[in-house]
């Protein structure tokens, strides 16, 4: 009983596309801007990185727990933007590392709901 509606695959792909491409991006700032303690930039690929689940294209999955792993990753989001505006050097890597894992729990719980649906898994390994 999966009520799963993967981005209707040729309408939604290429924005889909775009969508993720942006957040790779922006996560790949946020590294740089860490370690470097360049707190605008680091609040700015944040608030970039919460900005694309308001995209439609953003809603791969009908279902809760995707809802939930949205949620968890912008509140993840939201405590590193107040890290760097308090310039918080302890408060920030932390916030980081738990978006990091919102990143990777997000992925893991999509995979999982690809192979339930029998569906071939881009090869990674
Ligand atoms: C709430 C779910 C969710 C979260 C959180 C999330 N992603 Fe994704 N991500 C997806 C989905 C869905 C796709 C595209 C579907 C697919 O092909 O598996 C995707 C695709 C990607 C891709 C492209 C992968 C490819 O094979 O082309 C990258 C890179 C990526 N995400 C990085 C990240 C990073 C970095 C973060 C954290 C900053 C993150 N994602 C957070 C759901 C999520």
């Amino acid at each position: 009983m999966l009520s799963v509606t993967v981005a209707q695959a040729s309408s939604q792909a290429p924005r889909l596309n775009l969508v993720m491409r942006q957040k790779l991006q922006a996560s790949q700032h946020l590294l740089g801007a860490l370690v470097t303690s360049r707190w605008g930039e680091l609040e700015r690929q944040s608030l970039v990185l919460q900005r694309v689940t308001l995209d439609p294209a953003w809603a791969v999955l009908a279902e809760p727990e995707y809802a939930r792993q949205t949620k968890a990753y912008v509140t993840a989001l939201d405590s590193l933007v107040e890290a760097a505006r308090r310039r918080d050097l302890e408060a920030a890597p932390q916030a980081y590392a738990a978006v990091t894992m919102s990143c990777v729990q997000c992925h893991r719980f999509v995979a999982r709901r690809r192979l339930a649906r029998g569906l071939q898994e881009p090869a990674h390994d």
